[in-house]
């Protein structure tokens, strides 16, 4: 009998378990404007109330990657190995892990987005570089992959365009916070770019899609199952995001944060972060067979300065100025830049990551919708992290703006960004966890 898209919904919202063929069903019939946007909707929130099973994740994931064109990048390189963070506050870790990795030996081609909400994007970062181009065919993608071992680009194709269709409707009707949902779109785009690994950084708390630990844990689990199902070399690693990563904030800052760190001479946090990722990479490709050996390899090519050079390397070939790199003072800089003195003494308790990442959009240096300009310049260095004791008077971070009135706006919210406490507090673990296997769990997750 045929199938019927309303069948399917009452399925779901019954508590069925779906068949492969149903999911396939559903996902050509919605990319082909087959099933309208109401069926799909009435899927997805009964998807949001009765959850899937890992097994259907694993096929809902398959089939919204097939949608589009599936990259295959083994021509050029023989193992491919991709990193993806669910997104953050200063989270610039890719500038920093894919100069290590490309510099320890295993290519790195990576397509990677702008900023979303509160968060930046690594393309806007990048964009920091003047001439820094981003858009680039899938021919010159595979060929500085090739040449250079290390790419960083916008998709060069419309990847995964049922998770493009499917998320602008979950977007509109209250459907995406959904662990299926969230795994299932975020591993179609991974998994159309061709990696044959691939290493997540879930992010969990205040600044972050997850706020709790075991949400978090749910989502990494998952992410890592629909991998390995589908035949990938799997790694997760829960970080923190109650507090900004690093110090810095804002595209150019952080860029600048990055090359400090290719020199040895990052924040001890996003430092910790970057070797973390960065080995997981070379463990999953087969470069190091160890944790402590891949960690060996991370710290011996940013000591020998391969990895601060590979950084320049792929900056040249993507038409960037390489002035900025052997002078970060060159990057974009701000007409302001204003320190922002503590109203009093006490450890800090808390910084709202979340607050911190709408400071930098409100001072431009997001966008509020799509195609928006954004300020290079801008941002928010933090010179007091929690934790750390501050005297009343001394500053807790640098403000750095180009309009007068938003720079007032600016400190007024990061004011409200800091908490403070009388006694020491520790602070908080980077890294929660790491997952590296498949769970032995087959219950569905909703
Ligand atoms: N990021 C994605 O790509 N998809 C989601 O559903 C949520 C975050």
């Amino acid at each position: 009998m045929a199938l019927r898209m309303v069948d399917l919904i009452v399925k779901k919202r019954d508590g069925g378990v779906h068949t492969r063929e149903e999911i396939e069903f559903f996902v050509q019939g919605y990319v082909r404007d087959e099933i309208p946007d109401y069926q799909a909707s009435a899927w997805c929130m009964a998807v949001y109330f009765q959850g899937m099973t890992p097994e259907e994740t694993a096929w809902l994931t398959e089939a919204m990657a097939r949608s589009g064109e599936m990259l295959d990048l083994h021509d050029v390189a023989p193992f491919v190995v991709d990193k993806h963070s669910s997104g953050g506050v200063g989270d610039k870790t890719t500038l920093a892990v894919g100069p290590i990795v490309a510099a320890a030996g295993l290519p790195v081609g990576k397509m990677s987005g702008r900023g979303l909400a509160h968060t930046g994007g690594t393309l806007d970062k990048l964009e920091s570089f003047r001439g820094f181009r981003t858009e680039l065919t899938f021919s010159e993608f595979k060929r500085q992959l090739q040449e250079v071992g290390l790419v960083i680009a916008g998709p060069t194709h419309d990847l995964a365009p049922a998770d493009k269709k499917l998320y602008a409707l979950r977007d509109v009707t209250g459907t995406v916070p959904s662990v299926p949902l969230i795994a299932a779109s975020i591993m179609s785009k991974k998994i159309a770019t061709g990696s044959d690994a691939i290493v997540l950084d879930v992010k969990v708390g205040q600044g972050a899609f997850m706020k709790t630990l075991p949400e978090a844990e749910r989502l990494a689990q998952l992410m890592v199952d629909i991998g390995v199902q589908l035949g990938r070399r799997m790694a997760a690693i829960i970080s923190d995001m109650n507090q900004p990563l690093g110090r810095a904030v804002g595209n150019a800052l952080e860029v600048k944060e990055a090359l400090a760190t290719l020199q040895g001479q990052g924040p001890a946090d996003f430092t910790a972060l970057v070797e973390t990722v960065a080995g997981e990479m070379l463990r999953l490709g087969g470069v190091a067979a160890t944790a402590t050996e891949a960690g060996r390899r991370v710290t011996e090519v940013v000591a020998s300065g391969a990895a601060w050079q590979k950084f320049r390397e792929f900056v040249v070939a993507q038409g960037g100025d390489p002035a900025q790199v052997d002078n970060p003072d060159l990057l974009p800089q701000a007409r302001w830049r204003e320190p922002l003195p503590s109203p009093r003494s006490g450890y800090v308790a808390a910084i709202d990551a979340y607050a911190v990442g709408l400071v930098t959009m409100l001072l431009g240096g997001g966008r509020a919708k799509k195609g928006d300009p954004i300020d290079h310049a801008v941002g928010v260095v933090l010179h007091k992290k929690v934790g750390d004791w501050v005297e009343a008077g001394e500053p807790l971070c640098e403000i750095h703006a180009n309009d007068p009135a938003r720079l007032a706006e600016a400190k007024r919210r990061l004011l409200d960004a800091y908490a403070f406490q009388e006694t020491p507090v520790s602070s908080p673990p980077l890294i929660h966890r790491i997952l590296t296997g498949p769970s032995t769990s087959t219950q569905g997750v909703s």
